[in-house]
């Protein structure tokens, strides 16, 4: 049997991968296939919450019963979330978000000339999780849990307390990276540290399972 732990909780979830347009046809983009954001609203719907996904180009339908509202950009989903965090009494930034835009993005497509390419000038995204974090809303601020997730390659536990003290979330979900690990697979696994200085490892299993020990995290830390 389910626990039913999250009944009457609000949970707002981002998932995916921004894109960032450069012309109407191209775009800065990233490989997060949004299966752990998705995985997260399923099993957050199976213990009872009302979910809504703000889903960043993920290419699969979203799991029954979660609101699902589709971005596109950084800057959209920004606007998403700010939005729709005033009613959450949880929120969890899954989402892979750009760091960087176009300044400008072409309203024609970008033609080859024979000359030297222009240079695409960035200019950087605000960080949302950050934003999330430092300034809290919803129905009882002080109450609100932020997790964010973080992708690290070496010195997973070390580069994620800073991490997590520089955002300003309770809790940080650490995957290490590279060698195949993560992106795209239907497994995971992660070290998941907390404001209150505890780490717990996430054994590599099927990414629900991984959703169902961070939602355990997240019930631990709620109000009555
Ligand atoms: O700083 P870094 O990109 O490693 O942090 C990852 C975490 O921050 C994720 O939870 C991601 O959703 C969030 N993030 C964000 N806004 C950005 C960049 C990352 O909310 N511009």
């Amino acid at each position: 049997t389910l626990p039913l732990d999250l009944t009457g909780r609000n949970v707002l979830i981002s998932a995916g991968g921004t894109r960032e347009a450069i012309d109407p046809v191209r775009f800065i983009g990233n490989h997060s296939s949004g299966r752990q954001g998705y995985a997260l609203a399923a099993t957050a719907v199976a213990r009872g919450a009302n979910v809504t996904l703000i889903s960043a180009n993920v290419g699969f339908s979203g799991p029954a019963g979660v609101d699902v509202r589709p971005v596109t950009s950084a800057l959209e989903l920004r606007a998403a979330m700010l939005h729709e965090r005033d009613k959450a009494d949880i929120v969890v930034m899954a989402a892979a978000v750009a760091d960087f835009r176009p300044d400008t993005a072409a309203v024609n497509k970008i033609k080859k000339t024979g000359d030297t390419p222009t240079p695409i000038a960035l200019v950087e995204n605000p960080d949302i999780l950050l934003e999330l974090s430092r300034h809290r809303g919803g129905v009882s601020p002080q109450n609100q849990i932020v997790v964010g997730f973080a992708a690290e390659t070496d010195n997973v536990v070390e580069n994620g307390r800073a991490k997590l003290a520089r955002k300003g979330c309770d809790l940080l979900v650490v995957n290490q990276v590279g060698q195949g690990r993560a992106f795209g697979t239907t497994e995971n696994q992660a070290s998941v540290l907390a404001v209150d200085g505890t780490v717990t490892e996430i054994e590599h299993a099927p990414k629900e399972d991984v959703a169902d020990r961070i939602w355990d995290l997240v019930v631990e830390r709620l109000p009555a």
